[in-house]
């Protein structure tokens, strides 16, 4: 029997590198491509311990290249997609929101295309995985929980370039046939995660004790996932998933800001042998990021009674492990934060 041939978007980045490791590690039947541009998120050394298998071929490349996509999907006869690559930052989505439209949405609306034209006369056995966020729902008061039917209320320039790529997936599948399945995660972390979002920048900050700037008043509230534990729900939603349906993923597990960057400042003050309150010091409140969603909170139950997933790892737990990660690569690190990072940080925290 051939190989089922699967591309995966955006296998460069932080979600992405976990999923190309689990589908090429789990599946010897699948023949994974990874395709990626290689952006300032996307990195080689994040898969580096998978890139001499048999069944993978990494693939650098622009999903808004039309031509290129068009051609690769002619050439590899795709079964699957499972999409990921996107500009995935808040902040940045703010100082540059055009880039999340061309790549968020003209990107996605390339790779449907695409799709569609290479599997305009059987869709039987093919399936357009599109990774979203949450973050779509828009922002939650103090109560309540994002379900698959709260209504789209994007409030930022990526939420709402996320937001628009979801409408057109649904739309292909409504218009065109076309078999997809969407998920809407909450924040992941974990490791090989870029220190531009929360939890790996203020991890970086306190190894080099620097101070961790902290937007607001702090108390704002995000539901925190394990990385590979979405990693788990996403190969669940590809190959158990049911058809033009949407599943929400989230560890029922929110935090204010503020609580999860004392409980980091206290694990890491341990695993340092520093002393307890040092890296608490370090907190410095600053001006509040435009448009700051007051609370995402995902339930998940949907997934959990259809498809069986669940969280493996309670957060105290998955903390640990990301801390001893960033800790024991402190040469990825090093690398990721050279070079432009350093012009980001300038930009954005002065
Ligand atoms: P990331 O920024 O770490 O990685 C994105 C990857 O996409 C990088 O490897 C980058 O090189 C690649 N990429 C960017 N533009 C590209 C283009 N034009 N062509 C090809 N590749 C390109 O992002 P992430 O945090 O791993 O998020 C992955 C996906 O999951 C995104 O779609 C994001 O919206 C979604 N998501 C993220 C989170 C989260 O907490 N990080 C939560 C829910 C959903
Ligand atoms: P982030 O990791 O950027 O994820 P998202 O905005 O997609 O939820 O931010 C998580 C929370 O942390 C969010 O409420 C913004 C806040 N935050 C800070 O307070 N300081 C920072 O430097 C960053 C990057 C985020």
């Amino acid at each position: 029997m051939s190989k089922k041939q699967i591309l995966i978007t955006g296998g460069a980045g932080f979600i992405g590198s976990h999923v190309v490791r689990r589908f090429v590690k789990n599946y010897p039947n699948y023949h994974i491509y990874n395709l990626d541009a290689l952006t300032y998120a996307g990195n080689l050394e994040n898969i580096k311990d998978i890139e001499e298998s048999s069944n993978y071929t990494f693939v650098k490349g622009d999903i808004t290249d039309e031509p290129f996509i068009n051609s690769l999907f002619e050439k590899h006869q795709f079964d699957g997609v499972i999409h990921l690559a996107a500009e995935s930052h808040v902040d940045r989505s703010i100082t540059d929101p055009l880039a999340f439209v061309k790549t968020n949405v003209i990107g996605t609306m390339t790779l449907l295309n695409a799709a569609k034209t290479i599997w305009k006369d059987d869709f039987e056995g093919k399936r357009f995985y599109h990774v979203s966020t949450d973050e779509v729902y828009g922002a939650l008061g103090d109560t309540g929980l994002f379900t698959e039917d709260t209504a789209y209320d994007p409030n930022s320039p990526y939420s709402a370039s996320k937001a628009s790529s979801d409408h057109f997936v649904r739309a292909y599948g409504e218009t065109y046939g076309l078999p997809y399945v969407i998920s809407n995660c909450s924040n992941n972390y974990g490791s090989y995660h870029f220190p531009e979002k929360l939890i790996p920048l203020f991890i970086n900050n306190i190894i080099q004790e620097k101070p961790l700037p902290v937007y607001g008043d702090g108390n704002y509230t995000r539901d925190w996932l394990f990385v590979e534990d979405h990693a788990v729900a996403i190969d669940l939603v590809f190959h158990k998933g049911k058809n033009h349906e949407t599943y929400n993923i989230g560890g029922f597990n929110e935090w204010k800001n503020i609580d999860l960057v004392r409980l980091l400042c206290q694990q890491m003050d341990e695993k340092l042998g520093r002393d307890k309150g040092t890296s608490e010091e370090l907190i410095t409140f600053v001006k509040d990021r435009p448009g700051h969603d007051l609370r995402y909170a995902i339930d998940a139950s949907k997934i959990n009674k259809e498809l069986g997933w669940e969280p493996s790892v309670t957060f105290e737990q998955g903390l640990a492990k990301t801390i001893d990660w960033y800790l024991d690569n402190e040469k990825w690190l090093k690398n990721v934060t050279s070079g432009n990072y350093q012009n980001y940080y300038k930009e954005q925290y002065g």
